[in-house]
């Protein structure tokens, strides 16, 4: 039932947002942390087993706070899992939370059972194992997340998330140093706990005063030379296009694994859920920021303009870049689409009741199939997003790739070509997509804004 989230229900406090700690309240500048590894209790050889369990856990991030959040295993972000193409995975989920959840693949090509959709659910107190084999040429940047029914966004908030990487049995890049930046958001109301969305944040996407990469605020990292970082966004609405001034930045992969070749850009646009793989290359020897330009993307109400935010310090030392093979991978790539699809994404206002997130007119209803595939077929996609504020497009268990672009009547193609789970759409923008799905069963599409997706821009596909 949807009244817990609905605005028309909001408390007066919760409107006006309450009040938030200064942004000085947690520790900056300390070095970046290492996202923990999950470890793999299997024995046997690509296979993969452990356990998540997810349950509130307060955690010490001052002398002075001590926050609950929900996370898994006790870590914020969550245990990063480590796996190969090929490889068997095992998970258990032991829910020791105090409502039901589930844990979805982001991006992952699992069978629909297996991939943690609303109708799924694992009530408060239960386990369930998660099993599924990854098929060669998965290689990737992929996350993890709860996906039960009305949950997600309050769930993710909460803390509840982390990082799947699938690496190539043969990595043509394994010469150059990794980082890994899962960059999340975090919301504290004065006393130090987690606050609720206000119902700006419901109609916005939430966007708290802390930026986190790793778990830490403002740290600071360390490219002792060219170095290749893959990046998340894992926040549940805030927009991060990232910039450094002083480096050449090559984009060298997408959501789902490495482009044909690299592709240098002067900024990095992630939206909500989406990944990349970027090349560093430091130009001079310096002490820098990494930056998020100001995005502004069509919010409601009345939002002060964004303006370009510190992420972390950088000390840097200069360098060439690294020695490339040719091709970074062959990039596989769908043929001729058969099929036709359309989405139309609106939003209305309902008196009394606050704002409508839609596709094609219509808000989620888990008992209703809204589209039909057949297994394998190529298909063609046409996203419009019929509003004045940037939403996302993200689809369970493939990765498609952009045809071309249009707006304002202008037809672009896309820069470059990679595998991709989740594409943002500006205001009026239509995105053609090539897309085909591999297993039987349900899929979910929706938009990543996890407020939005929450409030029912989300729609269902079976593919038969
Ligand atoms: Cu990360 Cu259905 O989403
Ligand atoms: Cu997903
Ligand atoms: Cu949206």
């Amino acid at each position: 039932n949807m009244s817990g989230h609905n605005m028309g229900n909001m408390k007066m406090g919760e409107m006006h947002g309450g009040g938030l700690l200064p942004e000085s309240a947690l520790p900056q500048n300390l070095p970046l942390p290492d996202l923990k590894k999950l470890i793999n209790t299997s024995s046997q050889s690509n296979y993969f087993s452990a356990t998540l369990t997810a349950k509130p856990v307060k955690l010490q991030l001052t002398p002075e706070l001590n926050t609950e959040f929900w996370a898994y295993n006790d870590q914020i972000p969550g245990p990063a899992i480590e796996v190969f193409e090929g490889d068997t995975v095992e998970i258990t989920l032991k829910n020791e939370l105090p409502q039901a959840t589930t844990i979805h693949w982001h991006g992952l090509p699992v069978p629909p059972d297996q991939d943690g959709n609303p109708q799924d659910e694992i009530a408060p107190g239960a386990s369930h194992t998660y099993k599924f084999t990854l098929p060669e040429g998965c290689a990737g940047t992929y996350w993890y997340h709860p996906h039960g029914h009305n949950t997600v966004a309050e769930q993710a908030f909460r803390g509840l998330a982390g990082v799947f990487i699938v690496k190539p049995k043969q990595d043509p890049l394994a010469h150059i140093p990794v980082q890994n930046w899962l960059m999340s958001d975090l919301k504290l109301s004065s006393d130090g706990q987690i606050a609720d969305n206000s119902m700006m944040d419901w109609m916005n996407g939430r966007e708290g005063q802390f930026v986190l990469i790793n778990g830490a605020s403002k740290p600071q990292i360390t490219l002792n030379q060219a170095t290749r970082a893959r990046i998340w966004n894992a926040c549940s609405g805030r927009y991060l296009d990232l910039a450094l001034n002083d480096a050449d930045i090559y984009v060298i992969g997408t959501d789902g694994g490495l482009l044909l070749k690299p592709h240098q850009v002067k900024s990095l646009l992630l939206s909500p859920g989406e990944r990349a793989e970027i090349l560093i290359v430091p130009r001079k020897s310096t002490q820098q920021n990494l930056k998020a330009l100001a995005y502004n993307r069509g919010k409601m109400g009345n939002v002060p303009e964004e303006v370009t935010r510190n992420l972390a310090s950088i000390v840097m030392t200069q360098d060439s870049l690294p020695t490339l093979p040719e091709q970074l991978r062959a990039l596989p790539l769908l043929g001729q689409p058969t099929a036709v699809k359309k989405l139309e994404y609106t939003e209305t206002m309902e008196m009394g009741k606050g704002m409508n997130f839609l596709i094609n007119g219509k808000k989620h209803d888990m008992n209703r199939i809204d589209l039909t595939s057949k297994l394998g077929e190529v298909e063609e996609w046409e996203i419009f997003n019929n509003s004045h504020m940037d939403h996302n497009f993200h689809i369970h268990g493939t990765q498609f790739t952009i045809i071309n672009h249009q707006l304002n009547g202008q037809v672009h193609q896309p820069e470059y070509i990679g595998h991709k789970d989740t594409i943002n759409l500006k205001p009026y923008e239509r995105v053609r997509i090539k897309i085909a799905q591999h297993h039987k069963g349900l899929r979910m599409y929706h938009c990543h804004i996890l407020e939005h997706e929450t409030l029912g821009m989300m729609g269902q596909l079976n593919v038969i």
